[in-house]
């Protein structure tokens, strides 16, 4: 395996020290870009480009060719997890993912079986290794899945909600069914992380969006516990170097807090929580990634210049910091804006390590 050129994510998720803040984005391969919708449209349809290894790492290399970015992503989807479980993942056209097949009551969540992670979701471990060759050592590759709670989610409701009725009546009337659920895909995700370690992952983040629908307790006992699962279950070396574990409750705040105790790396960190803020609340035990508004994106060039100033500053001095928007980039940002933010990046974070 080529020796990795760049490995300011790597260092910066650990804490040690680094001469610039290195910085991803999240949703960096996607419909902001022309040429993503172009091998999108090839492929038929996004599942399809999901399952072709050589279009998967195609759209993953696409934004570092444009971008002097410090990792890659892995392209793929939280919900393939559920798909290998048999639940029939399809998107239906502007209404973002559906299931065939949701689990409304106990008795189908009894029914769920453990899938054959390698057999179901062997093209991911194929599009890691695809990625790996193709990357050369030029940055790390990251990957991810969901946390059980928020893939939890879009299998009780079938889709995306805002409510999360069923779900949370789920919580409410029969709990013990929803921790067999919420183990069942602990268990899955642990095994599938692995293997994309395995493959040649070289970082790993769990993406809780959901997780702060939930009420302090019930974040605790259902979101939580089940992240603190995985993580206990990871492999956390590789390739001789730690694999560095980033959690990501979008809206955690104050729960921040909560999140270190799981013995995770680093924490993703939304626009509602300042850096400076959530620094204190992690007393600097772990890394933090994020946070700048994508909408900030939508404003001038000075605008996305003065958002990465204050993020950088918000931050402060010293090793730990991950620059990232604080959620995914949105499909109408016009990509030189996207240039303009991490050209600023480069530009001004220096002066914060010395
Ligand atoms: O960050 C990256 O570049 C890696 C790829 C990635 C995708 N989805 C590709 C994708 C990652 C990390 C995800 C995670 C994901 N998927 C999350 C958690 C992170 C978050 O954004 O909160 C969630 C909740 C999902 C579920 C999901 N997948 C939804 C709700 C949608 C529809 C979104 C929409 O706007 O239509 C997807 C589809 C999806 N996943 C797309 C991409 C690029 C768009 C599909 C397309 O090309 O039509």
């Amino acid at each position: 395996m080529a020796e990795l050129k760049n490995d300011l994510l790597l260092r910066a998720l650990l804490r040690e020290k680094v001469e610039r803040t290195p910085l991803w984005i999240m949703r960096q391969a996607g419909r902001y870009l022309p040429e993503y919708r172009e091998v999108r449209a090839q492929a038929g349809d996004f599942m399809s480009l999901c399952r072709n290894a050589e279009l998967a790492c195609e759209v993953t290399m696409q934004p570092l060719r444009r971008y002097k970015l410090d990792a890659a992503i892995l392209f793929s989807d939280i919900l393939t997890v559920p798909d290998a479980m048999g639940l029939g993942l399809y998107f239906a056209a502007g209404e973002g993912p559906k299931f065939e097949r949701p689990l409304r009551t106990a008795a189908d969540i009894k029914k769920l079986v453990l899938p054959d992670v390698a057999d179901e979701l062997g093209y991911v471990f194929n599009a890691v290794r695809t990625i790996r060759r193709e990357l050369d050592g030029q940055v790390p590759l990251i990957g991810f899945a969901g946390s059980p709670w928020t893939v939890g989610t879009y299998m009780v409701e079938g889709g995306s909600s805002r409510e999360f009725s069923h779900i949370k009546g789920l919580a409410a009337e029969d709990p013990a069914a929803l921790s067999t659920l919420l183990d069942t895909v602990a268990t899955t995700t642990t095994d599938y992380l692995n293997a994309q370690i395995a493959a040649g992952a070289q970082a790993v983040m769990i993406f809780d969006t959901w997780g702060a629908a939930l009420e302090r307790d019930d974040y605790r006992r259902f979101s939580l516990a089940s992240m603190q699962k995985i993580v206990d279950g990871l492999t956390r070396e590789n390739e001789g170097r730690r694999v560095p574990v980033t959690l990501f409750t979008k809206g955690a705040g104050p729960m921040l807090a909560d999140m270190v105790g799981t013995g995770c790396d680093a924490l993703g960190v939304d626009w509602t929580t300042t850096l400076s803020q959530a620094r204190e609340y992690v007393q600097d035990k772990v890394a933090l990634q994020g946070n700048l508004d994508p909408a900030t994106l939508r404003e001038s060039h000075e605008a996305i210049r003065q958002g990465v100033a204050d993020t950088l500053e918000s931050y402060g001095t010293g090793p730990g910091h991950v620059f990232n928007l604080g959620h995914g980039i949105t499909p109408d940002i016009d990509p030189d804006n996207l240039g303009v933010l991490v050209d600023a990046v480069h530009e001004l974070s220096p002066q914060y390590h010395s």
